[in-house]
């Protein structure tokens, strides 16, 4: 009980520090604005209100490499590729044969606990890169063969999530959980994305949905996190499984898919991402807007889609 109430404090004096810190940026920002002039204020208003008009954040050079906390030694993020392919777990890609496409792809991209075992045809079974949510640690760890030393290639892991779960300070069973791993696994690259990146993928979410996170009760979705990634560190991205934006909205109805590919009996797709996308009490993730923004990345950066093809 008492541990909670002092974690709970912590929360409260981290949000203070937060807010303060947001506070005075704001005031910094429109005072730079109107010692620069009403046109860059207008502007400004412009882009609230039309925000197709946004200048819009290079993913190329957003966050830097300092971005990335290394769990145990001392390594620096380095990855970078020409092509890369970023497999989604959705059951979109089961039957697609695209696993040998996937395999002769120069830097293979997964998410959280989907498995190449039993669905290599399809999924092709090397990864270079797998981005794990906070809540997917334990699932992760708990079949490391499978997850994190399959075919003998030395992927890397980054995690994401609140850093009062997964950072440095946190102390809490999940950091000491991936502490643990990296240890275990010391020729695997793991990296936990910093508290700074973390608030700078919330301010990303607003500026390219015009929407502030935290007040939409929104949360991101590790599809998020790992195309902001797959974006920042390759040149090319063929993303695999993914539907467009539209794909659930459609009036008869699309066929029912899994989400997971490899759980054939879980939650249909479109029926999460609409739940979600239209959930009000309590937060969601916003599968639909986030591949609106996808649509949009596509034709700024060297970004594909396949299977299905948009
Ligand atoms: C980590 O590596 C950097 C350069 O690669 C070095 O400057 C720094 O001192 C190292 N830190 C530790 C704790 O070894
Ligand atoms: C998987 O790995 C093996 C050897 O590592 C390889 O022969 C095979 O072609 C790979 N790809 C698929 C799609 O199974
Ligand atoms: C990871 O896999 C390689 C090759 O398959 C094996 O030699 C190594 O012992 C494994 N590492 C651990 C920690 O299990
Ligand atoms: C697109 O790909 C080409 C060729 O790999 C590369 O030279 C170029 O920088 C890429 N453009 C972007 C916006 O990433």
């Amino acid at each position: 009980m008492g541990f909670r109430l002092i974690d709970k404090q912590g929360q409260q004096s981290q949000r203070m520090v937060i807010f303060g810190a947001v506070f005075l940026l704001t005031t910094l920002l429109i005072l730079y604005g109107s010692n620069s002039g009403s046109d860059v204020v207008r502007g400004q208003f412009q882009v609230v209100a039309n925000h197709h008009a946004l200048k819009a954040t290079d993913l190329k050079k957003w966050a830097g490499k300092e971005g990335y906390v290394s769990v145990s030694g001392n390594k620096t993020m380095t990855l970078n590729c020409n092509h890369c392919a970023l497999v989604t777990s959705s059951s979109h890609v089961l039957g697609t044969g695209a696993g040998e496409e996937i395999d002769g792809t120069e830097c293979v991209i997964r998410m959280n606990d989907a498995p190449t075992l039993g669905y290599e045809a399809d999924v092709g079974n090397r990864t270079t890169l797998r981005v794990v949510a906070h809540s997917s640690v334990f699932r992760v760890a708990r079949k490391p063969a499978e997850f994190l030393n399959r075919t003998g290639g030395n992927p890397v892991i980054v995690f994401w999530g609140p850093p009062t779960k997964i950072g440095k300070d946190a102390k809490g069973t999940l950091f000491r959980l991936i502490q643990r791993v990296s240890r275990v696994y010391a020729s695997l690259s793991f990296f936990t994305i910093s508290p700074g990146k973390m608030r700078k993928f919330d301010h990303l979410f607003q500026r390219e949905t015009g929407r502030d996170r935290q007040k939409s009760q929104s949360w991101l979705s590790t599809g998020w996190f790992t195309m902001v990634l797959a974006i920042e560190m390759c040149d090319n991205v063929q993303v695999y499984g993914m539907v467009p934006p539209s794909h659930c909205g459609r009036k008869q109805g699309p066929k029912k898919m899994p989400y997971h590919y490899y759980k054939p009996r879980g939650p249909d797709e479109c029926v999460t991402y609409l739940q979600n996308e239209r959930g009000r009490r309590g937060n969601h993730h916003r599968f639909i807007t986030e591949k609106q923004v996808f649509a949009r990345w596509a034709k700024q950066y060297n970004l594909t889609f396949a299977h299905p093809t948009w």
